[in-house]
């Protein structure tokens, strides 16, 4: 079976993991959790490859470079989720497989956190399940190729 290539993004602050309101997200710093990503990518058969930015721009631009180069998208875009029509366009856009991440619950956090923007353009999300959330992303987008 050919391998399939997948393209996960962290946005804006997820720079920090590990000493970032370490009671939320953990301690897990992002080169530890991105290990472990790559790890569960490399036992599933897939190329991921991670990138952060904390610019919104960026990650449009990440995202449009993934046509014809991947098979699938994941990607926690912190707090664009709850505001960025651009980023929302450029998912459209593109029309790959796109899982929406979340570490925490973003559901039992503060209102303004409830509503994503980039929510109907995915394929589903995963929420709550902190580092893990990227993994069962993956996990879920495998059943999409
Ligand atoms: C987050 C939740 C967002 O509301 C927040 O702005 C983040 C991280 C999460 O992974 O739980 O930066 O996307």
């Amino acid at each position: 079976m050919p391998r399939h290539k997948v393209l996960l993004l962290h946005g804006p602050n997820l720079n920090l993991l590990g000493e970032r309101e370490t009671g939320i997200y953990g301690k897990d710093t992002i080169e530890h959790i991105n290990a472990e990503i790559q790890a569960a990518a490399q036992a599933m058969g897939i190329d991921c490859e991670i990138r952060q930015s904390n610019h919104e721009g960026t990650l449009i631009d990440l995202l449009h470079g993934a046509r014809g180069e991947f098979d699938g998208v994941v990607i926690n875009a912190g707090a664009l989720t709850h505001y960025s029509i651009a980023l929302r366009d450029a998912i459209a856009a593109i029309r790959i497989p796109t899982v929406e991440v979340h570490m925490s619950n973003v559901q039992a956090r503060e209102e303004f956190r409830h509503k994503s923007v980039i929510a109907p353009v995915c394929a589903g999300a995963i929420v709550g399940f902190g580092k893990y959330s990227y993994i069962l992303a993956l996990q879920g987008l495998k059943d999409l190729f």
